[in-house]
């Protein structure tokens, strides 16, 4: 029986697919609802259920363009990622999920210079770019 091992390690596949079958991946947009709406509102223009309970007007999100209708890429991400750590942390709380590094991607977030950035932070920024009032 010395093809034992590798059958057991073929037996378990299929359970490890099933158990990564469930959990979709993550999306911008399913991020946003999860994470951000409840401040920002569903459409991201600062009317979420919470808003009224902060000290400071959650932003509009949907005022983040330039003329150009292109939104900051570098400035938001930073603006998201600086949040969850900095003292405006009580404002826009932990969003560790977001900025797990297990899966990054390199971005050039306009200064061409692709950089390591967490996956689901340039996914939840680049749904934002989707949210621009026209
Ligand atoms: C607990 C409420 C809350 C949650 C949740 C929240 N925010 Fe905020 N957000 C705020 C408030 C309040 C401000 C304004 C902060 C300030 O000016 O200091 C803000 C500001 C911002 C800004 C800066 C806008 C600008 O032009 O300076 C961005 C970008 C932003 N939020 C994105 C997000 C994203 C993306 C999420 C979800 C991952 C999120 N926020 C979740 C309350 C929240």
């Amino acid at each position: 029986m010395r093809l034992t091992p590798a059958l057991l390690i073929l037996s378990t596949l299929p359970l490890a697919a099933c158990l990564k079958a469930e959990e979709p991946a993550p999306t911008g947009a399913g991020d946003f609802a999860a994470y951000c709406s409840g401040c920002h509102g569903a459409g991201g223009k600062g009317d979420g259920p919470m808003a009224a309970t902060l000290g400071k007007p959650p932003a509009d999100l949907t005022r983040l363009a330039g003329k150009d209708g292109k939104i900051d890429m570098a400035r938001t991400m930073s603006k998201i990622y600086g949040a969850s750590a900095s003292h405006r942390g009580d404002l826009m709380p932990e969003f560790g999920p977001l900025l797990e590094t297990d899966k990054t991607v390199l971005y050039d977030s306009g200064d061409g210079i692709p950089t390591p950035t967490p996956l689901r932070l340039v996914q939840v920024a680049e749904y934002l770019q989707t949210l621009q009032a026209r």
